[in-house]
């Protein structure tokens, strides 16, 4: 089977069905001038003015053919050896992960930051909250490079650290102090979100999850506290939390542009968790209609989601798990078992093809990858690899030490909280 990137140039080439922006065959520095996440499934998202843009990747990377890169790129990981370790998220390209020498999901991939101190630097292929992460738990002298610097995500972009903190002032005095050893609200981020909002989780008694530890950190804020405050995405929360015996209707959403969220007082008081009201513009795609399909054309297909999509289709489907759970799944799986799985493109179309005995296919039948993760280009990991090669360091992820110091406690918490 054709990996994705052959896929997309042929929804370039107008393939039937495919509702994906055509752009999405054209080579991923076409946009670095353009604001936007680019093509893909995130690409009607706002993005912040504030967000890191991608200078011009130097013309002879552009030019370079794919054959060349895998050249250039393979002598100057020879050249540099141990000097450098190159993380991957599931969701890279495959044209890109082979380059990998750690790949996972983001938890694997935050504590692997912690365990290569002698490296110079951490090329992290994911999106740029997973760098400052790495850059945040990795040693002093290290340095983190996201080959592009586009590559955000629209979800973390959904809660900046203002809205963050004055929706806590406003909770705060709701709220008040509570005399029985609990916090009256303990504030809970998922990984994907900027540095200032895991420091305001470490400053005030919070906690970073990932996909894959959600439930204990859960369970690590409700031993602290009476309530939880969740950012930025609502499915995960409300997934996570109602698999834990939260009624949903204890769960109000909070719209950052409204006065206490859009809630009243009472339905706050009452909350058990407050979710903000954030969402993965790749997992809102996946729907029970799909769901059913996949199990009317395959009957006793095994139907795995991710808990970044609604929670409609969590309860469709028959398992819901991080990137690193539906992998583990799916090796354990009996021969000629059939997957129907609802996440990212290039993860799923990667295990169908490391799986021949298996039968694995994506919910969503319109490939469509998330559009910052697609930003990582061989091009980009060839001129940073290159440019330190020369002894010189670009594109470098460097959170300063204020931010850095509060955030290490919540994320330290976070790998206290083993999946
Ligand atoms: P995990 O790798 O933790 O499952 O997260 C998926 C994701 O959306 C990363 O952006
Ligand atoms: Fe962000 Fe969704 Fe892309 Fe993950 S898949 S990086 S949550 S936009």
């Amino acid at each position: 089977m054709s990996s994705v990137d052959t896929t997309i140039k042929l929804i370039g080439q107008g393939a039937p069905g495919s509702t994906c922006a055509p752009g999405l065959a054209d080579e991923p520095w076409t946009f670095d001038s353009i604001p936007g996440y680019g093509p893909g499934a995130s690409q009607g998202d706002v993005l912040p003015a504030s967000a890191p843009r991608q200078g011009v990747l130097p013309d002879e990377y552009q030019h370079a053919s794919i054959d060349e890169l895998d050249a250039r790129i393979l002598s100057a990981k020879e050249t540099l050896g141990d000097r450098v370790v190159i993380l991957g998220h599931f969701y890279q390209r495959d044209e890109v992960i082979k380059y990998a020498d750690i790949v996972g999901d983001s938890f694997q991939l935050a504590r692997a930051a912690t365990q290569r101190p002698d490296a110079e630097a951490l090329v992290f292929c994911g999106v740029h909250f997973m760098a400052e992460t790495a850059d945040m738990l990795s040693g002093d002298g290290q340095a983190v490079i996201l080959p592009n610097l586009a590559a955000g995500c629209s979800m973390a972009d959904m809660a900046n650290i203002d809205q963050v903190e004055d929706c806590w002032e406003q909770l705060e005095e709701l709220f008040g102090t509570s005399d029985d050893g609990l916090a009256p609200i303990i504030p809970v981020t998922y990984m994907n979100s900027s540095a200032a909002i895991k420091a305001f989780c470490g400053r005030n008694g919070g906690i970073v999850c990932t996909s894959s530890n959600a439930k204990t950190v859960l369970e690590w804020a409700f031993a602290r506290g009476r309530r939880v405050l969740f950012f930025p995405d609502q499915h995960l929360g409300r997934n996570t939390a109602k698999a834990m015996g939260i009624s949903v209707d204890e769960m109000p959403l909070w719209n950052p542009n409204k006065p206490l969220g859009g809630n009243t007082a009472p339905v706050l008081q009452a909350a058990k968790v407050v979710l903000w009201q954030g969402f993965c513009s790749v997992h809102k795609r996946f729907t029970v209609a799909q769901i059913e399909q996949a199990r009317a054309a395959h009957p006793g297909v095994r139907v795995i989601v991710h808990p970044e999509c609604p929670m409609e289709v969590v309860d469709a489907a028959d398992e819901s798990g991080s990137t690193d759970y539906i992998s583990k799944a799916i090796d354990a799986a009996p021969n000629r078992t059939t997957f129907a799985i609802g996440t990212e493109i290039n993860l799923v179309r990667r295990l169908s093809n490391d799986h021949p005995r298996l039968t694995i296919f994506c919910l969503d039948p319109v490939v469509c990858p998330c559009s910052t993760m697609y930003r990582i280009h061989p091009g980009y990991l060839a001129w940073v690899l290159e440019r330190m090669v020369a002894g010189e360091i670009v594109n470098q992820i460097s959170v300063p030490d204020d931010v850095t110091v509060p955030a290490r406690v919540a994320l330290e918490r976070m790998l206290a909280a083993t999946p």
